[in-house]
């Protein structure tokens, strides 16, 4: 049995499906969304395909049901978001003649199924592809709303196309290989969405947070997914609501790229949800009850919590550089109280000047 959400974006609407579901069930569902490809390239994270017997079976049940299926192990994790690893990919399917009725699938975490989509966004000038998310990040958050791409050696993502998938199936039997501290950190962008956008999500992780199960997780990641696919539905191109998605990312990503990556993204993300409850409390936007609270949860979940002392002047100096930064202010999120979300143009000078307010530690 999966839980479906569906995401309703007229001619390029897909569904998600979410649940511990056998291989067959998986290669089932990618098979009808992508109709009748006449070939069908697996795209899959380099560290999965050795560690997962998961990959195998599902290659085998998509050849039992689909033309031409081959499998290409991408370089593992991060590694695989560079252009020249897109290079690789898309050499490999013509040497393998895929044409422009083909489909790619991608297996992976986030970087993977990042890495994919762009593949199948420019090559031949775009063909249809699936995802497949074995990351609680991917599940939750990048395998949902059609942003793919890679890195440059001047930053992350900085090269990219906007490519629906014609659907996402995130079989949670994936997660059993996942080490407990990526998937403490897909859970930072679970209690994210439940903050910006689903009130009841966030308290059921706060009353069930030392003990979830599978299927309370598919019910979490199913809730998430929801207000992923709501705000992504909205505003499928980023010009408004989307921006409530990057509630926690603006210091967040300058704490990730501060520490060298040494942070995963769902820790920095954690460190930045607080980071901003505390401005948003000092700024009297959010209720002061929540930022304990937030704190004690994430902290329950084995995120890092302690920013005091970790907003630095290298890291606040790291904001001006953000790709998501318009005119001299930062279009920074806030949330009042669980369920809501504002987003506000602060000057960065003044976003600077409230960060060295509240942590004194600096
Ligand atoms: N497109 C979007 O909207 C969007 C949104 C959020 C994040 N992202 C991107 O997602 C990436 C982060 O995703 P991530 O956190 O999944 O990282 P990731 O893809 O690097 O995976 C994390 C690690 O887990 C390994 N792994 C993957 N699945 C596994 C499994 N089932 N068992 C064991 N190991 C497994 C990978 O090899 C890697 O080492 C970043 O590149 C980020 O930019 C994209
Ligand atoms: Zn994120």
């Amino acid at each position: 049995m999966s839980l479906t959400v569906p995401v309703p974006l007229g001619s390029r609407a897909y569904q998600v499906s979410i649940g511990e579901l056998a291989p067959e069930a998986t290669a089932e569902l990618l098979a009808d969304a992508l109709k009748n490809p006449t070939g069908v390239a697996v795209l899959v994270d380099g560290n999965l395909a050795s560690l997962s017997p998961r990959v195998a079976a599902l290659v085998a049940a998509l050849s039992a049901r689909l033309p031409r299926v081959r499998q290409l192990n991408l370089a593992p994790g991060e590694s695989a978001k560079s252009l020249t690893q897109v290079e690789r990919s898309c050499q490999w399917l013509t040497e393998h003649g895929y044409d422009r009725g083909a489909a790619v699938v991608g297996l992976g975490g986030g970087a993977s199924t990042d890495h994919a989509g762009f593949v199948a966004a420019i090559y031949l000038r775009g063909i249809s592809f699936a995802l497949v998310p074995t990351t609680l990040l991917a599940m939750v958050d990048a395998s949902v709303g059609g942003k793919t791409g890679v890195d440059l050696p001047a930053g992350k993502n900085l090269v990219g196309a906007f490519h629906q998938p014609r659907a996402v199936v995130a079989d949670l039997g994936f997660l059993d290989t996942l080490p407990a501290r990526e998937l403490a950190a897909g859970m930072a962008e679970v209690v994210k969405a439940g903050l910006i956008a689903d009130a009841a999500l966030f308290e059921r992780i706060e009353r069930e947070s030392g003990n979830i199960g599978r299927e309370a997780l598919g019910e979490l990641i199913t809730a998430a997914v929801k207000v992923k696919a709501g705000v992504v539905t909205d505003d499928e191109r980023e010009t408004g609501r989307r921006a409530i998605l990057n509630f926690g990312h603006t210091l967040g990503h300058a704490l990730e790229a501060e520490s060298a990556y040494a942070l995963l993204h769902g820790e920095a993300v954690s460190l930045g949800m607080v980071a901003a409850l505390t401005i948003g409390q000092a700024r009297g936007v959010t209720e002061p009850a929540l930022v304990p609270r937030a704190t004690r949860l994430l902290a329950r979940l084995g995120l890092p919590t302690d920013v005091n002392g970790r907003i630095t002047g290298p890291v606040l100096a790291r904001i001006e550089v953000d790709k998501k930064r318009r005119s001299d202010g930062v279009k920074f999120v806030f949330v009042p109280r669980p369920g809501d979300a504002v987003v506000v143009e602060v000057p960065l000078e003044e976003i600077k000047w409230q960060a060295l307010a509240a942590f004194p530690g600096l």
